[in-house]
């Protein structure tokens, strides 16, 4: 089974990908998160996390909505994460929370997907894409037999900085970025309710905007997961002033 995260679709990618050429089944977390689904998952082949690196670890949404699910069947697992930059030490802190509850990390893999966390980093270069795509999906053919037969993955090389990330920055990123309020819409917002639609945590409400179109208002249950911003159809939605004039991106699979 191979359950995905994903806010601004590389994840999803990766997810979909692995599951043509393993045949499992895929599970969207994003909507279990969102209907507060922690009905249990039963897998008799190693279940599969895919999702995107927040701040050098599994997302705390996440790791805590799988810490309120039962896994039955497979007691193995594998950890594919999507990121732009890095990915820290992740896979021995998801090791760890599998060992917690009795289950055997057997190797976790790093994807290098197309950068789109525009709240800290540069514009995404969307024209580069189909090639970041395309180099993707042919790692994880190479990847996909070895999950198939349930042999580890390549050792991935971590650093001291790595760690660190992991360790110390991870839960300053969380106290001090994370959550933090900022979004807000521009004119060009159409009170659509896409926003509200994507939204994982149910954070935002549509509010009547007065002229006869609703506007969105954030709550404080925000885990910065920029679905909004990226899935916006008219890109009104912006994270203080750092995300105005960069380029919102949704990985579609193009190849
Ligand atoms: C809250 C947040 C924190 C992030 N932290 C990191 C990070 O620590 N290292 C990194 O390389 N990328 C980081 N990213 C970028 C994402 O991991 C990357 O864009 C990922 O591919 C997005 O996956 P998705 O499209 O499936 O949501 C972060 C993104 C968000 C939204």
């Amino acid at each position: 089974m191979i359950m995905y995260f994903s806010a601004s679709g590389n994840s999803r990618f990766v997810a979909e990908r692995l599951a043509h050429t393993t045949g499992d089944e895929l599970v969207c977390l994003n909507d279990r998160i969102k209907r507060h689904d922690t009905s249990e998952l039963v897998s008799d082949v190693p279940f599969v996390l895919v999702c995107p690196i927040f701040a050098w670890r599994v997302p705390r949404i996440v790791a805590e909505h799988l810490s309120r699910t039962t896994l039955t069947g497979s007691r193995e697992a594998y950890l594919l994460v999507t990121t732009c930059g890095s990915s820290g030490n992740a896979g021995a802190w998801a090791e760890r929370d599998l060992r917690e509850r009795g289950m055997t990390l057997l190797g976790w893999h790093t994807s290098y997907m197309l950068g789109d966390y525009v709240a800290f980093m540069q514009d995404p270069d969307v024209a580069r894409a189909p090639a970041v795509n395309r180099r993707v999906a042919d790692e994880l053919e190479a990847l996909a037999p070895l999950v198939r037969e349930r042999r580890p993955l390549p050792t991935q090389e971590v650093t001291v900085l790595d760690r660190f990330m992991s360790r110390f920055a991870n839960p300053f990123f969380y106290r001090h970025i994370i959550g933090r309020p900022g979004f807000h819409v521009t004119d060009a917002c159409v009170g659509c309710g896409t926003c509200a639609a994507v939204c994982p945590l149910n954070d935002i409400g549509m509010h009547d905007g007065g002229d006869g179109h609703a506007v969105p208002a954030w709550g404080d249950d925000c885990t910065h997961c920029m679905a909004c911003v990226h899935r916006c159809p008219t890109q009104a939605v912006e994270w203080r002033d750092v995300t105005v004039g960069k380029a919102r991106y949704y990985n579609r699979g193009e190849m």
